[in-house]
């Protein structure tokens, strides 16, 4: 039996999310993307520097997923931040949750969406955001899993293809 750690992030794993995050992006997310560019500077906000400033945000908490002592995935949550539709206050976005393809399907995704949760409830959070892209229907079926419904459409502005890049907006309240 493999063990599993949900676990806090602490200011030195940077480096170490700097390697997962690109790599588990890239993994599923590759097909969005026709301009190098563009692709390139989106894969270095999930490299060591980006997580090194997010780490030291106030309101910012990422929290890793291990197997067997080796990590493989993160999920990054923004507090007090509203949803881009509606707007409302006592937003907690679920701004980023990444695991590598090798370790999807086995229950990480929802134990890091637990830890999440637990904090934004007690930090007073109303509702849990985000955004996922609509090509994405194995992230949305696992949110709607996890109880979040969908609440509207954006658009990601960061050079993908114009035909793949819609996104969904999805909400779960957390009273
Ligand atoms: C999205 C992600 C975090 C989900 O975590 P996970 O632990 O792998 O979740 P699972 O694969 O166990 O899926 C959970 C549920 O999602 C749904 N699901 C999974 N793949 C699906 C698909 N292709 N279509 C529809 N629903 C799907 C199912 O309801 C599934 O539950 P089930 O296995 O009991 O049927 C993970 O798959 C991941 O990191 N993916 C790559 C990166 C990514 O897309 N991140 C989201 C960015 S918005």
């Amino acid at each position: 039996m493999s063990q599993i750690l949900i676990r806090p992030a602490a200011p030195d794993d940077a480096a170490l999310l700097g390697v997962i995050g690109p790599a588990a992006y890239a993994e599923a997310y590759a097909f969005l993307w026709d301009q190098p560019g563009a692709y390139a500077a989106h894969l270095a906000t999930f490299g060591a520097e980006a997580f090194a400033a997010a780490l030291a945000r106030p309101r910012t908490r990422i929290w890793i997923a291990e197997v067997d002592g080796a990590a493989v995935g993160f999920l990054l949550m923004n507090l007090d931040t509203p949803d881009p539709v509606a707007a409302r206050p006592g937003g907690a976005e679920l701004a980023r949750i990444y695991l590598l393809g090798v370790a999807r399907g086995r229950g990480l995704g929802e134990r890091l969406l637990e830890a999440a949760i637990a904090t934004a409830r007690a930090e007073g959070a109303a509702y849990a955001w985000l955004d996922a892209m609509a090509a994405a229907d194995w992230a949305r079926g696992a949110y709607a899993k996890w109880g979040f419904h969908e609440t509207g459409r954006i658009r990601f502005e960061k050079g993908t293809r114009p035909e793949l890049s819609d996104m969904v907006v999805m909400v779960r309240a957390l009273d």
